[in-house]
Parts: structure tokens; C-alpha cells; sequence
């Protein structure tokens, strides 16, 4: 994976270079065929911008040789940079995020070689850059940049062959590290080769007319027709035609696949942020998790892309969930969701940590790998340690075709469509929704009653509706959140479920308002986190009308006696609850569901309400500082 990653080029192994890191999350684009490939480029550059960059740049195959325009800073800033009326039919584009070192114009891609001949984007690591660029100076190239990218094209330009493809072929066999990268020549007018090495590559295929990217949003305007590379394939394209071999010259075979998503997926549309949007989009996105899988005669799931026999299912005694930040969050209450209503027993684990305790695993412990974009580097690591230990991992993933998606041996895909914004939203009900789901369908091959089957049946059917009602209140909800949009710090705290509610809610506001915010369980307040409530340290409360409820009394109780303003998301009063509802500050009221179901609709508030204080304090809500959408490094 690692697209463009974090170059983690130490001093000691690169003793005479700076190496700068060698993007986060760019992205990468191309075009060849009958149309000018600079607005093509753009705009895809544009639509790749959701995943964070700082310098963009693009190579083109023009009348005179290649023309290579780049610059450090939005895309605007190159754009307003370009040529008049530059043009060229055959082109590539890149989108960097420097992690280690100022992002710069000379440390843009694309790179060229010495000659001029040859433009290269890459996203990724190139490991032995220090070696090889070693070899490469004693042989008289000299190096403009402080990347270790620029020894691709070096490297290539030092290699002899008929066909690009081959020059790039070989010199990839010398490579060792992660790729996702583009080549023109000026010697093969209309052709571009790419190659992959655990950094997305996805073809698109137009008429008379051949793109790639780094994922789809940035194809779907031309084309719906796409072709997925695996790791260690080489693509030649051309305006007709693309073929594919293996780093071992072994000719490939390619499966197209027709993506769902229309170009307008990818817009805001009415709304002023994709956050919002996507906050919006919840009601539907969430009849799409369930869509086709509901079965009312035996009061169950079906999950067709498990490939696992129900005996199979039935003969693990444990799970593990593994995933980052919010995906991480959906497995802690999935985990629980399983080990309520299917008895196994199942806990969570932050992907990122899991291969560094050099885990066991167990030959009766199911895994799986939960991941929004698929492409998460430490969760994709996570699933090669399992399966490098004979361990079976399935995925709970959104974006079909990605990596994880496609190293995991069957799983659920969340069909929550695109989502653009960094922070996720509607990803994570749709994947806490994969949980429910299983749950249902391991329960009810297990203990799990017809009865309780049909209770979480018909919760399930109501949720788009609540959703809908919740979504309605929302002037209510920016009220309170302008009041909280003063404080510095907050607490989240809940019990059982309602705890990685507030997990996941204070993430949301970490991430978009930038307002410190930790997540407790509402029975360690006593242990250390009431020493900070003051006026000042507000506490929103997750408190679902559960059997928990007075003991959540309680602890609002202390949160109080210390003057803690506190911020309650509940279910509607009833006899026995009204005191609540005098002790605190705020409430945000939500409808009632099965109790499996009640983290979605305590969410959604918690969504709007750091989307709104975002908003209050200025921030960029849709791409917050220091993130990016997948983060496909160590
Ligand atoms: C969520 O709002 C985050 N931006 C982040 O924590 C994210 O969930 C994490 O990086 C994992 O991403 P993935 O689901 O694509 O694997």
C-alpha cells in the first residue's frame, strides 16, 4: 500500500542526502488519447485533493519534447502558473504531501532525467534509494531533487529496450520498496506505463482514450469502466488499448469492473462541506448496508461474500477486530455487538500496534481487518502478519477493490459509497452496521432467539427514518454547539456501548474543531479525570435509557458537584429519568432503538455537533491539518 508514504530514510542509512518524505497521501493521475490532457490532469488533481497534498505538478508529452510544470502549494497556485495554451493529448499528474522537510518545487514530481526525456510521478518508499542513487552519481547522473522518487527516473533513463514498458520493467526488478508511478518518454509519443507495488493503481478505460489514478474519484468523469493493478503488474496505455505483465515480463489478464459511483457522487452538491454532506447522506447509505440482507423468514442476515461454510463460522471460539482511529472505534463496539447477540467472544485491537507484540494467533480466532478506504497501511500490515501466521482474516471494508478488500479471503463491504471528507461519518455507522449484521448471523446460528432476531429485524428497518428525524433537529443541535464551541478541552464519557459512542465523538471533534477532547468510561471518572472537571472542561455524556441509566445519573452527579457543564445525548424523559434532565446543562434527545442499535442514532448528534463547533471556530472541516483521508504509511 503505503502510497505515497512518509519516507522513514534515516540519517544513518542516507548519510550524504536530506531525504525528504516522500508524500503522505498524494495522489496521482493520467491521461492519453484525443482530447488536451491538461484539463483532464486538472481536474483530476482537484478531485484527488481530498487526500491531502502540499505541491502538485504535471509532465505532458508536447510538439518539442516533454514540458514539465510544478509547484509547492495548491493546485491553484500551479494552475495560475501554467502556460496559456499549453496542450498535449498524452499527460500525468501528481499530487505530493511531504512528510520530513518543506515541501518545494524542486522536490515535486514529476521528475525528469538529465536529458529531459523522461517524466516520473511516484507515491510510495523506494527503500534502497541511497544505494541506488549511490550507483547512480558514480555513473555520472546528477540528481536535482532530495526525494528518493528522482532515482526512478534515473534509473530507467539507465536502462535499454525497444518498448517503455520493458525499460521501466527492468529497472523496477532493482527497486525495493512500495510504488504506485507513471512514465512518459518523449520517444513513445501516446504511451504512459505505470507500475504498482503496494501504492493503489486503478485504470480507467474511455473510448479511444486510456486514464489511470490513485482511485477512482478521479476517472469517474470519463469513464465507469476500470481495471484494478495488483502489486508487482506493469501497464502499458495507450489512446486504444492497455496491456499488463508481471516484474517477470509474464503477460497478465485483467478482469474489468463497472464502478457504481457517478462523477456527481464527488461533488458537494448543495451542501458547503463534504463532512456535511456525508453527515446528510447517512439515511442512505445506511439502506445500502442493508440492502438484499435482511432475511425476514429466518429472522437473520445474509452475508454472501463471507466464503466461509457455516460449520467453518460456527468453529472459531474467538474474534479479533483490527482497524485505525474510527475504524479501531467500529470494532470496539462491533466486538461488543458480537459477544451480545452471538455469545463469541471478541475484542478490538488498534491495527497500528498489532504486529509490533508479535501477536499469536490462533488457528480457532476469526480476524477481521476493518478499514474505510481498504488502503490503510498498518491495517493492511496487520493482515499479512495474520495470514504470514496461518491465520484467517476477512475484511469490513468500503471501498471495493482496494487492497485490503482484495488480501482478505471474503468479508462485508459496507456500501456506504465514496466518502471524501477526512473524518469519517457515514463509514462508520455503515461498518458498525457490517457488525450488526454478523452478529445476527453468527447469533442466530447460535443462541440467539427468532424473537430477539425479529426485535433487531425491525430496529434495523427503522434506523434510515430515526436517522432522518435526528438529521431534522439539527438547528437544535448547532445551538449548543456554537455554547460548546468556547471550550478548549472536553470530556466524552458512556458505559458498555455508549463509551465508544464517546470514543468516536470526541475523535470527531479532536479531528474538526481541534478542541482537545478524551474519551472515559464513565465509571473511571473517580479514578483521575474528575481532578480536571471545572467550569471550563465540559463533559458530554452518551446516555442511552439503559439499565445503566442511574448509575450514569450518578456520575453526572459528580461531574456537577464540580461546576462541569454537561452536554447529555439521550432518549426521551420518562418517570424515573426527569431528574437527569434538571442536572444538566444541555440534552440533545434521540429516539429510542433496539439497544444494539442506539449507538448510530447517539452518534449522529455527536457528528453534527463537532461538524457545527468546527464550523464556529473557523476550522477546515473537510481536510483538518496533519491528515489525510487514508493514510497509507507507517
Ligand atoms: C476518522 O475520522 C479518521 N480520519 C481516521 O481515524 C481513519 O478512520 C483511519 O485512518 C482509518 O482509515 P481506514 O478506515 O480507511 O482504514
Amino acid at each position: 500500500m503505503g502510497i505515497c508514504s512518509a519516507s522513514t530514510f534515516s540519517a544513518a542509512n542516507s548519510p550524504h542526502y536530506l531525504w525528504i518524505g516522500e508524500n503522505f497521501m498524494c495522489g496521482i493521475v493520467g491521461y492519453t488519447g484525443k482530447q488536451n490532457a491538461v484539463p483532464v490532469l486538472m481536474q483530476g488533481l482537484h478531485r484527488l485533493e481530498y487526500r491531502g497534498y502540499d505541491s502538485a505538478g504535471i509532465a505532458l508529452q508536447q510538439k518539442k519534447g516533454l514540458g514539465i510544470h510544478k509547484r509547492a502549494g495548491k493546485i491553484n497556485v500551479l494552475e495560475s502558473s501554467l502556460p496559456k495554451r499549453i496542450k498535449g493529448n498524452t499527460g500525468i499528474g501528481h499530487t505530493r504531501w511531504a512528510t520530513h522537510g518543506e515541501p518545494s518545487d524542486t522536490n515535486s514530481h514529476p521528475h525528469n532525467n538529465n536529458d529531459g526525456t523522461l517524466a516520473v510521478i511516484h507515491n510510495g518508499i523506494i527503500e534502497n534509494a541511497s544505494q541506488l542513487r549511490a550507483r547512480l552519481e558514480a555513473h555520472g547522473v546528477s540528481f536535482k531533487s532530495e526525494t528518493d522518487s528522482e532515482v526512478l527516473v534515473h534509473l530507467i533513463a539507465s536502462t535499454e529496450a525497444a518498448s517503455l514498458i520493458e525499460r521501466v520493467r527492468i529497472a523496477l526488478t532493482d527497486v525495493e520498496g512500495t510504488y504506485g508511478l507513471a512514465v512518459i518518454d518523449a520517444a513513445h509519443p501516446g504511451v504512459i506505463v505505470v507500475a504498482r507495488n503496494g501504492s493503489p493503481v486503478v485504470l480507467g478505460i474511455g473510448d479511444k482514450e486510456m486514464l489511470f489514478a490513485s482511485d477512482t474519484s478521479a476517472l469517474v468523469r470519463h469513464t465507469q469502466q476500470v481495471v484494478y493493478l495488483s502489486d508487482g503488474e506493469i501497464a502499458e496505455l495507450t489512446p486504444g488499448a492497455y496491456r499488463v505483465i508481471t516484474l517477470d515480463a509474464s503477460p497478465s489478464q485483467k478482469k474489468t469492473t463497472t464502478i457504481d459511483w457517478s462523477a456527481e457522487t464527488y461533488d458537494k452538491g448543495d451542501y458547503s462541506h463534504f463532512t456535511h454532506k456525508e453527515i446528510h447522506e447517512q439515511p442512505e447509505s445506511v439502506l445500502r448496508a442493508l440492502r438484499g440482507r435482511l432475511d425476514n423468514k429466518f429472522q437473520t442476515a445474509h452475508l454472501g461474500g463471507l466464503n466461509l461454510q457455516p460449520r467453518e463460522l460456527l468453529g472459531f471460539r474467538r474474534i479479533k477486530v483490527l482497524g485505525c482511529g474510527s475504524a479501531y472505534i467500529a470494532g470496539v463496539l462491533g466486538a461488543r455487538t458480537i459477544e451480545q447477540l452471538a455469545r463469541v467472544p471478541c475484542d478490538a485491537e488498534p491495527a497500528s500496534e498489532f504486529r509490533y507484540r508479535n501477536p499469536v494467533i490462533e488457528s480457532d480466532t476469526l480476524y477481521l481487518a476493518v478499514s474505510q478506504s481498504g488502503e490503510t497501511f498498518d491495517t493492511l500490515a496487520a493482515v499479512q502478519e495474520i495470514q504470514r501466521k496461518g491465520g484467517r482474516v476477512l475484511g469490513i471494508v468500503n471501498v471495493v477493490g482496494s487492497s485490503i478488500a482484495r488480501a482478505c479471503e471474503g468479508g462485508i463491504y459496507v456500501h456506504a459509497g465514496p466518502e471524501i471528507a477526512v473524518v469519517s461519518t457515514k463509514t462508520f455507522v455503515s461498518t458498525f452496521l457490517a457488525f450488526v449484521l454478523l452478529s445476527l448471523h453468527l447469533g442466530r446460528m447460535k443462541d440467539l432467539s427468532v424473537a430477539e432476531g425479529k426485535n433487531v429485524l425491525a430496529a434495523l428497518n427503522l434506523i434510515p427514518q430515526q436517522i432522518h428525524s435526528i438529521l431534522d433537529a439539527e438547528p437544535e443541535i448547532e445551538r449548543v454547539a456554537k455554547k460548546y464551541a468556547v471550550f478548549n478541552n472536553a470530556y466524552f464519557v458512556g458505559r458498555n456501548l455508549g463509551l465508544a459512542v464517546a470514543m468516536e465523538g470526541a475523535l470527531k471533534l479532536k479531528e474538526i474543531s481541534y478542541i482537545h477532547a478524551e474519551a472515559y468510561p464513565a465509571s473511571e471518572l473517580k479514578h483521575g479525570p474528575l481532578a480536571l472537571v471545572t467550569p471550563e472542561t465540559p463533559t458530554v455524556f452518551v446516555l442511552p435509557d439503559d439499565e445503566l441509566i442511574d448509575k450514569n445519573i450518578s456520575s453526572i452527579e459528580e461531574i456537577r458537584t464540580r461546576k462541569g457543564p454537561v452536554l447529555a445525548i439521550t432518549h426521551p424523559p420518562r418517570e424515573g429519568t426527569q431528574q437527569l434532565f434538571e442536572l444538566v446543562d444541555d440534552t440533545v434527545i434521540v429516539p429510542k432503538s433496539h439497544p444494539i442499535l442506539d449507538p448510530i442514532l447517539m452518534l449522529i448528534p455527536l457528528q453534527l455537533l463537532a461538524y457545527h463547533i468546527g464550523l464556529a471556530r473557523a476550522c477546515d472541516v473537510d481536510q483538518p491539518r496533519n491528515l489525510a483521508k487514508s493514510v497509507t504509511v507507517e
